[in-house]
C-alpha cells in the first residue's frame, strides 16, 4: 500500500513521463497521440500542480478544432477524438487511415464525450479559489481568465456542432455515428446497433495486441466494423447530413448525452460569468430540451437512464456506468439508489457494466473493467446533489484501488487487479484532483 505522499509523486511524475510538450499521452506505445477527453481529465491533474500546463493542454486540443474553412465548413467547432500532433507507428488507426491528409493537423474524423466546459469550469473554479487564499497567486486568476477568453468561443462552436450535426432535428438527444466516440469503445450497449454494420474487407493490422493481451481487447469482427464506419465517414466527405442520414450506426448514447448536458450547464455559467449572455441563452434552451427528452430513455427494469438506437428506435437496456451520470448530468431522477446497489454488488467501486448482467466481463474493455474518470464523475454529480455519503463511498474505493495498484489504464471489478496501459494519466490526474487528501475540488 502506497501513502498519499509517494503517490501524489508518482501520479506527477506519470503526467511529467507522459508530457509531449503541450499535450499529454494517455500512456506510452498504446495511445502516442492526445486524446479528446482524456486531454480535459488530464488538464484537472495538471492544475493541482502546474497550472499554466493545465491551460496550455487546452490550447492544444483545441489547435486542432475544425473550422469553417475545413472540409466545406459544415463541420465547423469540430473536435476530435484523436489529435496527431506527431506522428507514430505503435497505434492503429493512425494519422493516415482517417482521410484528414489536408489538415495542418491531422485529426481523426470522429468525436469523444465533449466534457470540457465541466473540466474548465473546475479549472477556472481551481483559479479564482487559489487566488483568494494567497493574494500573491493572483496572476493564476488572470492567466485563468486570458485563456478562457480565447478558450469559450471554441467550445461554444464545439456545442453546437454535437447539436447542429448530431441532432438536426432538434429532438434533445444527440447521436453519436461510432463507438470509438462514445469513450466507451466495446461496451454491451453497442453489440445490437453494431452488428448492422458490414465488417470491412479491406486488410489492415491492429496495434493494440501488441501492447495489451487479447483477453483485454475487442475482438477482430468488432475491429473490422470499426474500420468500416471509420472509411464510411470520410467516403462521406464528413458532410455531417449525409453521415446522419446514412450511417448504418447511430446511437443516443446517455454517456454522451449525460456528458453533453453537465457541460452545457457548466457553459451557460461560464458564458453569464464572462458576458456571452447571448450564447447563455442559446445553450440554456438546449439544456430545456434534453432535461425533458432524456426521460424516453429510462429503463424501468435497470432504474437508470440508458441507450437507444437511433436507426430502430430500440432502447438498449443494457446497465452501463454510462446511464449512472444522471446526477451529474442534475437529470430528473438521479439514480442515487441504484449507484448504491451497484456498490453493494462489487469491492472496488463502480464497474463499467453491471456486475450482474449477462454480458458483464471483468477483463474486456468497457464490458466490466473500472475506469477511474468515471467514479470520478459520477461520485462528482452525486456531491453535487447533496449524496455526500455515497459519493464518498465511491471515492474511497477509488482510493484504496490505486494505493494496492497503482496508476492503470482499468481495474477488473471482482479483483482489484490493475490492467490495460500502465502509467496511465487520466488515472493518475483523477488521483490528484479528486482523491488526494489535499485536493481542493
Ligand atoms: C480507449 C478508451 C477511450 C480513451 C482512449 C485513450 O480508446 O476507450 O475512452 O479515450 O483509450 O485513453
Amino acid at each position: 500500500m502506497q501513502s498519499h505522499e509517494q503517490l501524489q509523486t508518482v501520479a506527477r511524475e506519470t503526467l511529467r513521463k507522459n508530457d509531449r510538450g503541450g499535450y499529454t499521452l494517455p500512456t506510452q506505445g498504446l495511445y502516442p497521440f492526445q486524446w479528446n477527453w482524456d486531454a480535459g481529465i488530464t488538464a484537472l491533474g495538471w492544475m493541482t500542480f502546474d497550472p499554466a500546463r493545465a491551460w496550455r493542454e487546452y490550447e492544444t486540443l483545441f489547435s486542432g478544432q475544425w473550422g469553417p474553412d475545413h472540409f466545406g465548413g459544415a463541420n465547423d467547432g469540430f473536435l476530435a477524438q484523436i489529435t496527431f500532433h506527431q506522428d507514430s507507428d505503435t497505434y492503429f488507426p493512425g494519422p493516415d487511415q482517417w482521410g484528414t491528409d489536408s489538415l495542418a493537423i491531422r485529426t481523426s474524423s470522429i468525436s469523444q464525450p465533449p466534457l470540457h466546459a465541466t473540466m474548465l469550469r473546475w479549472m477556472w473554479k481551481q483559479a479564482v479559489r487559489t487566488s483568494e487564499r494567497d493574494k500573491t497567486l493572483a496572476p493564476q486568476r488572470d492567466m485563468a481568465e486570458a485563456c478562457l477568453q480565447d478558450l469559450l468561443p471554441k467550445v461554444i462552436a464545439h456545442h453546437r456542432w454535437w447539436y447542429r450535426c448530431r441532432d438536426p432535428q432538434g429532438t434533445g438527444l444527440v447521436v453519436n455515428i461510432h463507438p470509438w466516440e462514445t469513450g466507451m469503445d466495446n461496451s454491451p450497449a453497442w453489440d445490437d446497433p453494431q452488428s448492422a454494420v458490414l465488417p470491412t474487407q479491406r486488410p489492415y493490422v491492429r496495434k493494440d495486441l501488441n501492447h495489451v493481451d487479447a483477453s483485454m481487447r475487442p475482438p477482430k469482427v468488432f475491429y473490422d466494423r470499426m474500420v468500416s464506419l471509420m472509411d464510411f465517414n470520410s467516403a462521406c466527405g464528413f458532410d455531417p447530413k449525409r453521415i446522419f442520414a446514412e450511417c448504418p450506426y447511430r446511437v443516443n448514447d446517455i454517456g454522451i448525452i449525460s456528458i453533453l448536458q453537465r457541460s452545457s450547464i457548466d457553459l451557460v455559467a461560464l458564458c453569464q460569468e464572462f458576458g456571452l449572455q447571448d450564447s447563455a441563452t442559446e445553450m440554456q434552451q438546449h439544456v430545456d430540451r434534453t432535461q425533458v427528452a432524456v426521460e424516453s430513455l429510462w429503463s424501468e427494469r435497470w432504474q437508470q437512464y440508458v441507450s437507444r438506437n437511433a436507426r430502430t428506435g430500440a432502447l438498449l437496456d443494457v446497465p452501463t456506468s454510462a446511464g449512472l451520470m444522471a446526477a451529474y448530468a442534475g437529470f430528473q431522477k438521479d439514480c442515487a439508489d441504484t449507484v448504491d446497489s451497484w456498490l453493494d454488488e462489487t469491492l472496488y467501486g463502480i464497474p463499467s457494466t453491471r456486475s450482474t448482467y449477462i454480458g458483464f466481463e471483468p477483463l474486456r474493455y468497457w464490458r466490466g473493467p473500472i475506469w477511474q474518470h468515471i467514479n470520478m464523475l459520477i461520485a462528482v454529480g452525486l456531491a453535487d446533489q447533496g449524496h455526500v455519503e455515497l459519493a464518498d463511498r465511491i471515492r474511497v474505493d477509488s482510493e484504496i484501488l490505486l494505493r494496492q495498484q497503482g496508476f492503470h489504464e482499468y481495474y477488473d471489478p471482482t479483483n482489484g487487479r490493475g490492467l490495460g496501459g500502465g502509467e496511465f494519466s487520466w488515472t493518475a490526474a483523477t488521483y490528484l484532483y479528486w482523491i488526494e487528501p489535499n485536493a481542493s475540488r
